[in-house]
């Protein structure tokens, strides 16, 4: 049996490192997911094959409470809230492991044999990290659920509380290494629960993208930790897994952002209040009939999609648009910022369902070189994305970060429903620039009506 538990886990985590290759191609990512599935089922099925299970019952019921509820988020939750529920796993993976960490140590303590300190280290640091990874992830949640204020929350001297509760967390961490006791061990859990709030609390803004995929990575290494108690190899190696490429993601994202991990935790960039109302400057209000008119006179049209497509589930009208004006002889193509919408790939992906050519998509560092030669720009939902106070204006909390520079196209059309701000809260430039016109309304409607008015040209 010992045989056959080792030989699936090989087989589950090849198919984890193969399953993280073809999810990087947007082709292959379907089948991908699937291959990572499989693989953790067969892992889950060897599992249940250990010896030292004495009883399957409360096993069975946290199966089908656990697979219930899974299967029922999956189903129900919405594309736009996919960061939340992202968020919240990476706090229950950290959670789980935190728990059989601490289930272990109770079991050593009620066991007469002393505990190694190598066992004892990796029980106190996957509750450390798990603890810190759960807490952390709840007030990431909340903030992506608005459940609290999206805007960094800060109290006075908030980094070097935060720093005098890593400390207390180490210490209390060696305290356990060293003496084994209960004390120390829940001292490190709670200390490590506070820290996780304190680091996520001043995160807000655009930045929040950046604090899930840490706290992703922080999952995998509590889980690591945790297949280091358990000496099981397959946790060790899928959580090791996952706290690299957490950790290649949060990079990514830092990179995006232009900014480095320790600035994106300790700066609390976004803290100031809403920039100022814009009701005394003026924007060109447009109609769809205008918008069509303008498009079919041009002969390279780059559309911008953002979170706005996704709220509105445009990406089909989108696509009906492309086939459009590629029918008319327009070259189209996508520009796609790493952090549109509000989790990693969002745009690939709802592109990707509506069909549209993956060699349509550019990157941003390949398109905006060709901005200055683009006859139109379609905004479509996007906002932070394409704000040149990134670019322009050292006082935004946007300041640095790479843009698509659209605000160079010879004309902007921007689809929105209001002048309310994007995911920063802050206010947009582009919008008053003397190229720019303004499509207010749903994106989808917007887009049928544009289409439909494109094609009776
Ligand atoms: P945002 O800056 O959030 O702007 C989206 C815009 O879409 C809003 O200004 C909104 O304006 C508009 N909109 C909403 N619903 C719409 C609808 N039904 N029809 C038309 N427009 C609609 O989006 P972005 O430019 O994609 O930037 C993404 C932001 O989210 C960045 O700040 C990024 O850091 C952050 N973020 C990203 C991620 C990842 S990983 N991608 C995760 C979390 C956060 P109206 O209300 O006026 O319509």
């Amino acid at each position: 049996m010992e045989t056959f538990i080792q030989v699936a886990y090989l087989l589950a985590s090849v198919s984890f490192i193969v399953a993280i290759k073809m999810l990087s191609s947007p082709r292959t990512a379907r089948l991908g997911n699937l291959i990572g599935a499989a693989g953790m089922l067969l892992g889950m099925i060897a599992t249940l094959f250990y010896k030292e299970i004495v009883r399957y019952e409360w096993i069975g019921v946290g199966l089908a409470v656990g697979g219930a509820l899974g299967a029922w988020t999956a189903l129900s939750v919405k594309m736009t809230a996919m960061p939340q529920m992202v968020a919240i796993l990476n706090g229950f993976g950290g959670a789980a492991s935190a728990l059989v960490a601490a289930a272990e140590a109770e079991r050593a303590l009620l066991s007469s044999h002393p505990s190694s300190a190598y066992f004892l280290t990796t029980i106190g640091l996957s509750v450390l990290i798990g603890a810190v990874t759960f807490s952390g992830s709840v007030i990431a949640f909340a903030k992506l659920q608005e459940l609290i204020s999206g805007r960094p929350v800060t109290l006075p001297l908030h980094h070097y509380q935060s720093l005098i509760l890593l400390i207390g967390s180490i210490v209390a961490l060696v305290g356990y290494v060293l003496g084994g006791g209960r004390v120390a061990m829940y001292g490190t859990a709670l200390l490590s629960l506070l820290l996780g709030i304190w680091i996520t609390l001043p995160i807000g803004g655009a930045d929040m993208p950046v604090i899930v995929a840490f706290l992703n990575s922080l999952s995998g290494l509590a889980a690591a930790a945790t297949g280091f108690v358990l000496n099981n190899y397959l946790l060790i190696i899928s959580g090791t897994l996952v706290g690299a490429s957490g950790l290649i993601l949060t990079q990514i994202m830092s990179k995006a952002m232009n900014r480095s991990l320790w600035n994106v935790l300790f700066a609390a960039v976004g803290k100031g209040g809403p920039a100022a109302a814009a009701a005394d400057r003026s924007i060109r209000s447009t109609t769809p009939e205008d918008v069509a008119l303008m498009l079919s006179y041009a002969k390279d049209v780059v559309i911008v999609p953002g979170y706005g497509m996704a709220v509105a589930q445009a990406q089909h009208a989108v696509k009906k648009l492309m086939d459009a004006l590629s029918a008319k002889g327009i070259e189209v193509r996508f520009a796609i910022h790493p952090v549109a919408g509000r989790m990693p790939g969002h745009m690939n992906v709802l592109l990707a369902e509506a069909d549209v050519p993956y060699e349509r998509l550019y990157e941003m560092e390949r398109i905006n070189p060709d901005f200055p030669q683009v006859d139109v720009a379609l905004v479509i939902g996007a906002n932070d994305v394409v704000n040149p106070a990134a670019r322009k204006d050292p006082n935004s909390p946007l300041y640095g970060m790479p843009i698509l520079e659209v605000d160079k196209a010879k004309s902007v059309v921007v689809l929105k429903r209001s002048m309310n701000p994007g995911f920063a809260g802050v206010e947009n430039e582009l919008f008053f620039q003397p190229n720019t016109y303004m499509l207010f309304g749903d994106a989808r409607q917007s887009l049928e009506a544009l289409t439909q008015a494109l094609k009776e040209i």
